[in-house]
């Protein structure tokens, strides 16, 4: 089938690069120069394995093209996926839309009678409802189907996601509409992923009450692990202990220093916005999102507590800046508040994060970045792991030890197994499974 999807960014790209994958013939539209040039060029403009390959792969066999020209993307396109940012306003915390409008009213100009126009941005409920009025209202008479089908796609396990999905899920009261998107996924489907067809709204629903709830199994274990540390019990047992219950499930039950990320944050804080406005406040959601804030600066106290109570003048080094491993992506990364807090307290940071260094910069001040872990260590009064590298896993307790000034380690993602740690000789904190050591 013929499809274009506007918005070359994380979602729109994989989105593209895949549907050109599954035998489509696919435009994307992009109207950022610099990034429209990387990708004529061949070059992907984010961190997302093997999604280069993919990509190259697909353009070699001509099934994907890009344009900054929404008309050439639109060309007798009888699909369009709408891909483009939804970030949080500023003012008010509501994503913001004027992207997905100007796409609408661009695609309804460009787009051929009869054409499904697909939001796969993630967007309140009754966007759908508003761009069909706005397509209406661009190219009156001509006859436009608005269907909703957002994506649940995880950095670094995007291409798998997109293949190989949980579930689709769809959102039209149109027949016709409904049919077009079972023949573009008819070959995902085909391997046994299931397509859920629900109403638009419901539809769009979904996603934020699929990210909230995940968001709220992170939070949840997170009090638990707290709890584990007042008590002396283990936040990996008990999360192994609860997760065989298949109710609950032993997924996203890693306790950490909080979720980040582009999505979960700004999501929930999205979902509490549109339950407001519907004059129904979310409490659950509402509380999941301060606990979480609220986390991220009770970490950096732990880096505080474990280099004897004060960091002033210190140097602390900080393994892992990502918001999880697999990507280069900062945004909300709870390495951002920690630092922030540690530098507040007088400390001075040293960092190594293997691929996310170039965008920490646009998001931290005064860093002193080193090329490698040890290197990072040298010298250092306290170090904190943030982001569970797996390159991290293999790192030599004695060889740590012998780097730093003192050795003294938090690793916020239990990545060290503590009777190791302690036998080294690191004073030695973890989450929800140890006092301080
Ligand atoms: C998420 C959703 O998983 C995806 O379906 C959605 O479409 C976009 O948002 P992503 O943001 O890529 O994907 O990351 P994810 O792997 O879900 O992790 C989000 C955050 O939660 C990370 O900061 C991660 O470290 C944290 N997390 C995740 C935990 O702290 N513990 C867990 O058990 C799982």
């Amino acid at each position: 089938m013929k499809i274009c999807v506007v918005g070359a960014g994380y979602v729109g790209l994989v989105t593209g690069v895949c549907l050109a994958e599954i035998g489509h013939d696919v435009a994307c539209v992009e109207i950022d120069a610099e990034r429209i040039a990387m990708l004529e060029g061949g070059d992907v403009p984010i961190y997302e394995p093997g999604l280069r390959e993919l990509m190259a792969r697909n353009r070699a066999e001509g099934r994907i093209r890009f344009t900054a020209e929404i008309a050439s993307g639109c060309d007798g396109a009888e699909i369009v996926f709408i891909a483009v940012g939804t970030p949080p306003r500023a003012s008010d915390g509501h994503a913001d839309l004027s992207q997905v409008f100007a796409s609408a009213r661009q695609v309804a100009q460009a787009a051929r009678d009869g054409t499904v126009v697909v939001t796969k941005s993630t967007v309140p409920v009754g966007t759908g409802d508003d761009v069909a009025r706005i397509m209406a209202e661009t190219a009156p008479g001509k006859r436009l189907s608005v269907a909703s089908s957002p994506e649940f796609l995880r950095e670094g396990a995007a291409i798998a996601d997109f293949m190989k999905p949980d579930r689709i899920v769809v959102g039209t009261d149109d027949a016709a509409a409904e049919a077009a998107l079972r023949a573009v996924f008819a070959p995902i489907t085909g391997q046994g992923s299931t397509l859920l067809v629900v109403s638009r709204r419901s539809s769009e629903l979904i996603k934020y009450a699929a990210n909230a709830f995940l968001a709220t199994k992170i939070a949840f274990i997170n009090e638990v692990a707290d709890l584990c540390e007042a008590v002396d019990a283990n936040v990996g047992d008990v999360a192994a202990g609860i997760g065989l219950d298949s109710r609950i499930g032993r997924k996203f039950l890693n306790a950490g220093p909080g979720f980040g990320g582009s999505c979960f944050p700004k999501d929930t804080m999205a979902l509490l916005k549109t339950a407001h406005d519907a004059g129904l406040p979310m409490r659950i959601v509402e509380t999941l999102v301060t606990v979480n804030d609220q986390r991220r600066r009770a970490m950096a106290r732990k880096v505080i507590r474990i280099a004897g109570g004060e960091v002033r003048g210190k140097t602390v080094a900080v393994l892992g800046l990502t918001f999880k491993p697999g990507t280069d992506d900062m945004r909300e990364a709870p390495s951002i508040a920690i630092i922030t807090a540690l530098q507040d307290a007088g400390a001075r940071i040293r960092a190594y994060d293997p691929e996310g260094m170039a965008n920490a910069r646009r998001h931290l001040k005064d860093i002193d970045y080193r090329r490698d872990a040890y290197e990072c260590l040298e010298g250092a009064d306290a170090a904190v792991l943030v982001t569970e590298w797996d390159e991290f896993r293999d790192l030599d307790p004695a060889r740590m030890r012998d780097a730093m000034a003192t050795p003294a380690l938090v690793d916020l993602r239990n990545v060290f197994d503590p009777a190791a740690m302690a036998a080294a000789g690191f004073r030695y904190d973890s989450i929800g499974r140890s006092a301080l050591a």
